[in-house]
C-alpha cells in the first residue's frame, strides 16, 4: 500500500520569487514528514529552479501539463522529457480547466497518459463532473467514461504509475466542497471500474485522490474515507501554513 499523496496545483500562479518563497517557507515546515507524499506543481517556468531548493525536503515536483510529441514544431508546448529533466516526477493531465479552456478532450489526455509513462513521468489523470451532470445523476457515469478513455489501451502494468484524481467541477476554486461521503461513492466507483479493466495485482500502487476546494478544515474527514488515498489542492496549496496543515491531516 502506498503512502498518501497530497499535491499543491499551484495553477498560474507565483512568479519565480514567490515560488522560491513559499517552497522555503513550506520546507520549514514539513521538515521530517515521510508518511506522505508531498508533491507541488508549479508553474514550468519555476521548476527547474525549485528543484534544487526541494533536493533534501520531502517535496517533489509535478508538471501542470504536456505535450504528447517528444519534440519538434510545437511553437508554445513542453514535452515530457523537459518535464522530467527539469526536476519532474509526475505531471498532471486531464485538468477540468485544461479540458474547458484549451479543449482538451478524452482522446487528448489518452496520448498524453501514454507520452507521460513512455518518458518517465507519473502521470496524475484529472476527472469529474458539472454540476448539471451531477444534479442529473451522472457524476459516476461520467467519470467512468473518462478514466476509461484516458487509459484506453495501457497495459495493466502501468498502472503502478497512474494516480486518478477525481475532482468535481463544481467544486475546484468554488468553495464547495464535496462531502466526504459524496466522495468517497465515486472514489468507490473508479476503484470498481479499475477491477473491472485490470487485474488485481496492478491496482496494489494505484491512488484516487480528490480534488476541489481541499482545505485545512475539511481535510480530516475527506481522508477518514476508504478509497481517499490523498488530495489534489488549488488554492490552499498557495499559503505555507494551510498546504502544511492539510499535509498533516489527522490520519484516520
Ligand atoms: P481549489 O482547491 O482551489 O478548489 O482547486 C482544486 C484544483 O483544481 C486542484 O487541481
Amino acid at each position: 500500500m502506498l503512502r498518501p499523496l497530497i499535491a499543491g496545483n499551484w495553477k498560474m500562479n507565483t512568479n519565480i520569487h514567490q515560488g522560491v518563497e513559499l517552497v522555503i517557507r513550506l520546507r520549514e515546515l514539513l521538515k521530517g514528514v515521510d508518511a506522505v507524499e508531498v508533491l507541488l506543481a508549479p508553474p514550468f517556468t519555476s521548476i527547474y529552479h525549485l528543484s534544487h531548493l526541494v533536493a533534501d525536503s520531502p517535496i517533489r515536483l509535478c508538471g501542470q501539463n504536456l505535450f504528447w510529441e517528444k519534440s519538434g514544431a510545437f511553437t508554445g508546448e513542453i514535452s515530457g522529457d523537459m518535464l522530467k529533466t527539469a526536476g519532474c516526477d509526475y505531471v498532471i493531465i486531464g485538468h477540468s480547466e485544461r479540458r474547458e479552456y484549451f479543449k482538451e478532450s478524452d482522446e487528448t489526455v489518452n496520448k498524453k497518459v501514454v507520452a507521460a509513462i513512455r518518458d518517465g513521468l507519473k502521470p496524475i489523470i484529472c476527472v469529474g463532473e458539472t454540476l448539471e451532470e451531477r444534479e442529473k445523476g451522472k457524476s459516476i457515469s461520467k467519470v467512468k467514461l473518462q478514466v476509461k478513455k484516458a487509459l484506453a489501451g495501457l497495459p495493466g502494468g502501468a498502472l503502478r504509475d497512474i494516480t486518478l484524481a477525481y475532482e468535481p467541477i463544481w467544486a475546484i476554486g468554488t468553495g464547495k466542497t464535496a462531502s466526504p461521503e459524496e466522495a468517497e461513492e465515486v472514489h468507490n466507483a473508479l476503484r470498481e471500474l479499475l477491477f473491472e479493466m485490470f487485474d488485481t495485482d496492478s491496482l496494489k500502487n494505484t491512488r484516487i485522490i480528490y480534488g476541489g476546494s481541499v482545505k485545512a478544515d475539511n481535510i480530516d474527514s475527506l481522508m477518514s474515507q476508504p478509497n481517499i488515498d490523498g488530495a489534489l489542492v488549488g488554492g490552499a496549496s498557495l499559503k505555507a501554513e494551510d498546504f502544511a496543515r492539510i499535509v498533516k491531516f489527522l490520519p484516520r
